[in-house]
C-alpha cells in the first residue's frame, strides 16, 4: 500500500494514496469531481486520458490542471472553478 497524502478541494480535506491521479482520488472520495455547469448533474471525468477537457481544476496558485493527468501531492489545494470559490 502506498503512503497517504492529504489534499483539499473546495475546502474539503481528504486523503489519497501517493501515485493516484487527482481524478481517481476525487472520484474515490466523492463519486465525482465537480458540478456540471449546464444542468443539475455531477461530472466525474470522461476520457481519463487528457483528451476530453472534462476534468479541469485550478490550484491555489491559479494554475489550471487536468485531474486525469495530474498526480496527487501532499498539501495540494484545489478548486473546481477558476475563481477559487468552489460550489
Ligand atoms: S477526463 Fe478527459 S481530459 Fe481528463
Amino acid at each position: 500500500m502506498s503512503p497517504q497524502v492529504e489534499l483539499m478541494v473546495d475546502g474539503r480535506r481528504f486523503s489519497a494514496h501517493q501515485g493516484e491521479t487527482v481524478l481517481t482520488a476525487l472520484n474515490t472520495e466523492f463519486g465525482h469531481i465537480r458540478d456540471f455547469e449546464f444542468r443539475d448533474e455531477k461530472r466525474a471525468g470522461f476520457c481519463y486520458m487528457g483528451a476530453c477537457q472534462d476534468c479541469w481544476l485550478w490550484t491555489d496558485s491559479g494554475e489550471r490542471i487536468r485531474a486525469c493527468s495530474s498526480l496527487v501531492k501532499d498539501g495540494m489545494c484545489l478548486s473546481t472553478d477558476a475563481l477559487g470559490l468552489g460550489r
